[in-house]
């Protein structure tokens, strides 16, 4: 496994697997990596005949008040952690490489970026199509693992990549989670013994509401109010949403009919939290 720094060494690295025939799986991560990562790191092993990982905390897409300079950071030990898992290479570059002088230019993503996350984290979206429009350009032809954790960036990544034809297949995963049903962050190390325990809420209200629909409530307000009832119950936890949304478009729904993503957010301490399931009616 190699560590690359620059752009440049990372496309000439690319540009002779890729001449050799060889198929690049890509995983963009922001580093302090967790078995949620290493489910992707696999599913990319599995299907390409390379693994690049990328470990870059983007300063874009944090807000003023976010956690950009605690953000947790360990690249001695995510590079060990991708060493096992047979990861070719790994592009950890500075800010100054990726953001070399002051730029005006910015993926914008619209609304896709205005609802669930976006409402409390105004510009954040942006932060990442633009990153990861760069990231794309730089890794070239390959095929690129987000986890469904993240639904909202998925829907904004799939999007880009059709809207700017980058050669790229988004592939998403399957969210990862502790035996108590928490989704793997590496938030969730922000989280003091007593919120860790109280955390395990927002999967608790997802599935709730999954099972209601299930069991045919077709009401998608009410499975929003359900949800945001039982983490507002929980004192440690603040709610920041609960919504029930296509999950393609991201736009509410009214009754739900087809599959439905039911998505929830909530700070418990200083970690704000997102989860969510899709749901399929009976
Ligand atoms: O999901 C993440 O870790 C980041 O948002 C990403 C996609 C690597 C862009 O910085």
């Amino acid at each position: 496994m190699k560590t690359v720094t620059t752009i440049e060494e990372l496309r000439q690295e690319l540009d002779a697997a890729r001449t050799q025939g060889k198929r690049v799986g890509f995983v963009p991560t922001m580093g302090f990596l967790h078995r949620g990562h290493l489910s992707l790191i696999r599913a990319a092993r599995a299907e390409n005949d390379m693994v690049l990982v990328s470990n870059f905390v983007n300063p874009l897409q944090f807000g003023a008040a976010e956690d950009l300079e605690g953000y947790p950071r360990d690249l001695a030990r995510d590079a060990a952690m991708c060493e096992g898992e047979g990861v070719d290479f790994i592009f950890a570059p500075s800010v100054e490489e990726m953001y070399p002088e002051p730029s005006p230019i910015r993926v914008t993503v619209g609304s896709l970026g205005d609802v669930l996350c976006g409402r409390t984290r105004p510009g954040h979206f942006d932060g990442v199509a633009t990153v990861v429009a760069k990231l794309f350009n730089i890794a070239g032809e390959c095929r690129a693992y987000f986890g469904r954790k993240d639904a909202q960036q998925l829907v904004v990544i799939r999007q880009l990549a059709r809207s700017l034809n980058f050669p790229v297949e988004v592939v998403g995963c399957a969210t990862v989670r502790e035996p108590d049903g928490l989704a793997m962050s590496s938030r969730n190390t922000y989280l003091g013994a007593e919120e860790r325990k109280a955390a395990v809420i927002l999967k608790q209200a997802l599935d709730e509401a999954a099972s209601k629909i299930r069991f045919g409530d077709r009401d998608a307000a009410k499975a929003a109010r359900l949800m945001a009832e039982t983490i507002e119950a929980e004192p440690l936890a603040r709610l920041d949403y609960a919504a029930a949304v296509n999950p393609d478009t991201l736009t509410d729904l009214d009754v739900i009919e087809g599959p439905a993503l039911l998505a929830v957010a909530a700070w418990v301490g200083k970690a704000r939290l997102i989860d969510n399931v899709t749901v399929v009616p009976e």
